[in-house]
């Protein structure tokens, strides 16, 4: 499965890159609003650290708004850029236009799986069910995930599953059981996933007793 980091703060990207796991990054406006810069000169960066998908998402509304923006976007990385488009009537349009012109799309706010067919169908990239937000609304978010799995497999569609909105560590362990191509983790989670209080206790006892080899 690969492992994208869900954020736009380059300084987790830059670290997460620097431990060898690192596929891809997903983006969103929140994200971007919460580092307080300039949306462009941002992912222009982040662009520069991973050599990957990187999602960024049209604000457009009507499918020519977004295929104007994602065509913008393209320039910057035409190899990596992803344009992450709103689930919608428009924004099915907006896939099977950029489908035609070679542009990586990601559809995006998915919550259930006649969504993602329907974006498969259109000609998306990648499509990102929430799964966060499936369970805040007390819907096991990771159920579709294992529904999309099956209708994808059933006839051999060829579009990524991003399993997105990954509050915890369990989420990733199920999206990896159930064949999701992509998880796309929080920094907090990602720390999360390497911790375990018995590597912890068990650096400290070998350290401990190392001290305890007589030293010539
Ligand atoms: O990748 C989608 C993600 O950014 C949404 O996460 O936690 O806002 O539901 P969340």
């Amino acid at each position: 499965m690969k492992i994208f980091i869900d954020s736009a703060d380059v300084k987790e990207i830059k670290e997460v890159e620097s431990w060898g796991i690192l596929d891809g990054v997903t983006t969103n406006p929140s994200l971007v609003a919460k580092t307080g810069r300039e949306i462009k000169e941002c992912v222009t960066e982040i662009t520069k650290i991973v050599d990957g998908p990187i999602s960024v998402e049209v604000i457009s509304t009507d499918a020519a708004g977004m295929v104007k923006e994602a065509e913008e976007w393209a320039k910057v990385n035409p190899k990596n850029i992803t344009i992450k488009i709103p689930m919608s009537i428009e924004g099915l349009k907006a896939v099977k236009v950029l489908a035609g012109k070679n542009i990586k799309t990601n559809v995006t706010l998915v919550f259930s799986p006649n969504q993602a067919l329907l974006a498969a169908k259109a000609g998306a990239t990648f499509i990102s069910p929430f799964v966060g937000r499936l369970d805040d609304i007390s819907h096991f978010g990771m159920e579709i995930v294992g529904d999309i799995v099956q209708i994808y497999d059933n006839y051999g569609l060829t579009t990524e599953i991003i399993v997105a909105s990954v509050r915890n560590p369990l989420h990733v362990v199920e999206a990896a059981r159930m064949g999701a191509h992509v998880s796309t983790i929080p920094f907090n989670v990602l720390k999360q996933m390497v911790a375990h209080p018995l590597t912890d206790i068990g650096i400290k006892k070998f350290f401990d007793d190392y001290q305890k080899i007589p030293k010539k």
